[in-house]
């Protein structure tokens, strides 16, 4: 019938559709998160997210289409159809999820600070930064931003477009600490013994997970069925051990 016919017509259109109509899948992330999404002196895209989002391409048997993005746009990015999802080590927040739908857990972090080798032995823990005397560094629209208002309100807090720029700011002592995702600091620590030091606690809970746009139910059954294979069949274990444990 002609209601019928209508609704049909009606009916959304699924990032899937997009993504095989046109071969390609755009993957939306900031190349700047070491080690989910580096880019590499010649221009290449490298990282955890990199490598599982050129998995999940393949899996789908399209193109991976990097799309680099500035991080304060990269939800807006994915709302007006510059990518067709989000892998860039985003946490499922509330407030983000109220804009976009997020695939299941695919890795949990928190929250740690690197302190300027200058307060060690001043500063013992988080809780310590929380004054007045103390400026704090992060990367502008991240939850690193959102807990470093949370936990430090008596501190000052700077915040810089990219987390190079944020964490440069404790090596060159333009800022005491640096509040950012544990893998980072990690890594970062690891980089620059010399000039800054790891407070390895953990004082919140993130889950990471993929983004895409509201009212797409099929991609993210795919999403998440694919997310369950690539657990239980060694894929997951296989790249995430050749970024974080080597
Ligand atoms: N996990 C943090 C957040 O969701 C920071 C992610 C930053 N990622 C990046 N590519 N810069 O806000």
């Amino acid at each position: 019938s002609a209601v019928f016919a209508g609704s049909l017509a009606n009916a959304a259109t699924s990032a899937i559709d997009n993504i095989l109509a046109n071969g390609e899948m755009k993957v939306c992330f900031e190349a700047g998160y070491i080690p989910f999404e580096m880019k590499t002196k010649d221009g290449r895209f490298i990282g955890f997210d990199i490598d599982i989002a050129k998995h999940m391409s393949s899996v789908m048997e399209v193109k991976f289409t990097p799309v680099n993005t500035a991080w304060d746009g990269i939800i807006p990015a994915l709302q007006t159809g510059k990518c067709d999802i989000i892998i860039g080590g985003m946490a499922i927040t509330p407030q983000r999820n109220l804009k976009v739908m997020f695939a299941d857990t695919y890795l949990e972090i928190g929250q740690t600070v690197l302190i300027s080798s200058s307060v060690a032995g001043t500063v013992n823990s988080f809780r310590d930064l929380n004054d007045a005397k103390y400026t704090i560094s992060t990367q502008i629209g991240t939850t690193g931003a959102q807990a470093a208002k949370k936990f430090f309100p008596k501190a000052k807090i700077d915040l810089y477009e990219t987390s190079a720029d944020a964490v440069l700011q404790v090596a060159n002592g333009k800022a005491d600490a640096f509040v950012y995702d544990m893998p980072y600091n990690a890594l970062y620590a690891a980089q620059h013994k010399d000039s800054v030091v790891h407070l390895d606690q953990a004082f919140t809970y993130e889950p990471l997970g993929w983004a895409i746009r509201q009212d797409d139910p099929n991609f993210l059954n795919f999403l998440n069925n694919y997310l369950v294979q690539i657990k239980k069949d060694g894929t997951y274990d296989r790249i995430y051990d050749k970024w974080f444990n080597s």
